[in-house]
C-alpha cells in the first residue's frame, strides 16, 4: 500500500500502523511487542506469523510457491501487505 497498511493483532487485540518504509517486525517491536526473529531478512522462517485476514506481499525467500499463494503465513520481518489491512495470530 502506497501510505502504509494497517495490522491487527487478533490474540493481543491491538492494532498498529506500518508505514510505507518500515516493516511489521519493526513496528511492533517500537510499540514494545515482543515477536520471535533472528535475520530480519526473509531467510530463516524464524518470524513466521499466521495470517487470518488480509493478502500478504510476500518478500522472503522461505515460502514455496504453493505456500505464498495460501496466503496463511508470513514472514513479517520483510514481507508486507497488499490489502489495507491485515489480521495476525498474534
Ligand atoms: S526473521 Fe528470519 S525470516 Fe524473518
Amino acid at each position: 500500500m502506497a501510505d502504509g497498511f494497517n495490522v491487527k493483532l487478533a490474540r493481543s487485540g491491538k492494532e498498529v500502523f506500518v508505514p510505507a518504509g518500515s516493516t511489521i517486525l519493526f513496528t511492533l517491536l517500537d510499540a514494545g511487542i515482543h515477536v520471535p526473529f533472528s535475520c530480519g531478512s526473509g531467510m530463516c522462517g524464524t518470524c513466521e506469523t499466521d495470517v487470518l485476514a488480509g493478502e500478504p506481499e510476500h518478500r522472503d525467500f522461505v515460502l514455496s510457491e504453493s505456500e505464498r499463494n495460501a496466503n496463511d503465513v508470513m514472514m513479517i520481518c520483510c514481507s508486507l501487505a497488499k490489502t489495507e489491512e491485515l489480521e495476525l495470530d498474534l
